[in-house]
């Protein structure tokens, strides 16, 4: 879905403070970009109070989700928080809102696909999300080492 002006700035300020490079795991801007232009690709962002910036409320970006829809499915593919605002309910806030826009798409079922060991694996099982599946040394780490993808799958 086309972002509205700000959008991508709000994004990538929560961005740029809450991913350890280590990981490799933050989108860079033009993947934002590219990713909200197309139709079935949705972004939330929150402010401080967990109030939805939609381009009509004004804010300070603090949290952000990225989905994709297909069919009777939505993909969870990025959530962020700034560490400055964690521990506050935002990524609660965020998954929750998620769930519910992605029910008025039609979505039944949503998953993601998780860096083992990412301490959001609380956020997600706090949520519901259950482990259905195990990509072994799927992502490549920036020391060089490997580490397993876990999938989690939820019934909306
Ligand atoms: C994961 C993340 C979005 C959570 O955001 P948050 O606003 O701190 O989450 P919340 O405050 O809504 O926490 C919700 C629940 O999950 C738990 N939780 C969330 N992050 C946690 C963490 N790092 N360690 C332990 N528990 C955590 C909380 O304890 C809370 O449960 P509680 O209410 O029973 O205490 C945030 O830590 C973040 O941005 N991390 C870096 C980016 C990242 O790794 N994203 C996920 C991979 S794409």
């Amino acid at each position: 879905m086309s972002p509205f002006p700000d959008q991508v700035d709000q994004i990538m300020a929560v961005m740029e403070a809450s991913f350890d490079p280590a990981y490799g795991e933050a989108w860079n801007r033009r993947q934002v970009s590219d990713a909200l232009t197309l139709p079935h690709t949705f972004a939330i962002v929150v402010d401080t109070f967990g109030r939805v910036l939609d381009g009509s409320v004004a804010g300070e970006p603090a949290g952000f989700v990225l989905s994709r829809h297909a069919a009777d499915e939505e993909e969870l593919l990025l959530i962020a928080v700034s560490p400055d605002c964690r521990g506050a309910g935002l990524g609660l806030t965020l998954v929750e809102q998620l769930f519910a826009d992605a029910k008025t798409r039609g979505a039944t079922r949503m998953f993601l696909e998780m860096r083992r060991g990412n301490p959001a694996v609380n956020l997600y099982k706090k949520v519901g999300f259950e482990p259905i599946g195990v990509r072994t040394n799927y992502y490549n780490l920036a020391d060089g080492s490997k580490v397993d993808a876990i999938t989690f799958g939820k019934t909306l």
